[in-house]
């Protein structure tokens, strides 16, 4: 555990709460770029949770686990050695220490990483250790069920989304090959936690938007809810 960063020793300080804002939506909605963009814009930690999913589809493919197994991935939970370290404001998840940045972006582990995260064992493991980020202060926390499952508490929820058309097209700008309609198959089909709009959400469709115009749409909301949060307290 780090120290508390609101405390300074000989003086008593009622421990802020940390602020979670919660970005889902689909997959090329732009969550990962406006959320690492409201994240710096705050001085907010960044949680990327489809990293973490990833991070275990590599570890099972280095250990030959059956993925078409969900009891034999639950297993690998129980034994792999992990920590979440906080680096330049974000959190990522090291395995026997090590970071598999890149490893985790293959085509490869794409391929695994929907097997993985459709495992219950395996949603109720990334929530406790998502919720743990908290220690690192006030975070902007990207995933599917960040609003629905992770943090339904929070009064900061955001669901991004776009057409299929508009989607498809940032893919292939970005030179990435994916079946966005199968993707969004498994998204929301899946028994455990699919991906939703949470209640409460603030839903931004932007296929007629710049991702800068999505960033401000963003900040402006967030801005407001945390000056309104200021006045009530
Ligand atoms: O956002 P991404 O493409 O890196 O996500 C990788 C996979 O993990 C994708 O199949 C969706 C899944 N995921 C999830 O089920 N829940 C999350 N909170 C984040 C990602």
């Amino acid at each position: 555990m780090q120290p508390c960063r609101y405390s300074r020793p000989g003086i008593i300080t009622m421990k802020k709460k940390p602020v979670v804002i919660a970005i889902d939506g689909t997959s090329a909605s732009g969550k990962s770029t406006n959320s690492k963009r409201v994240a710096a814009a705050l001085d907010y930690t960044y949680v990327d949770t489809g990293a973490m999913y990833r991070t275990l589809a590599w570890y099972c493919i280095q250990q030959k686990v059956d993925v078409d197994d969900p009891k034999a991935i639950a297993e690998v939970l129980k034994h792999w050695k992990t920590k979440l370290v906080c680096a330049n404001k974000a959190v990522y998840l090291t395995v026997d220490g090590y970071h598999p940045a890149t490893e985790i972006r293959t085509s490869a582990t794409s391929a695994v990483v929907p097997k993985v995260a459709a495992v219950p064992a395996v949603r109720a493991w990334m929530k406790k250790r998502q919720r743990e980020c908290v220690e690192f202060g006030d975070l902007v926390m990207e995933g599917r069920d960040i609003g629905s499952a992770i943090f339904p508490e929070t009064e900061f929820k955001f669901y991004l989304d776009a057409s299929l058309d508009e989607r498809s097209r940032r893919r292939e700008a970005d030179g990435v090959i994916e079946n966005l309609a199968e993707r969004d198959r498994r998204d929301t089909q899946r028994a455990t936690s699919p991906l939703m709009i949470s209640l409460g959400a603030t839903v931004i469709n932007n296929s007629k938007m710049t991702s800068e115009e999505t960033t401000a749409l963003l900040l402006k909301e967030i801005r407001a809810k945390l000056d309104k949060q200021k006045s009530n307290s």
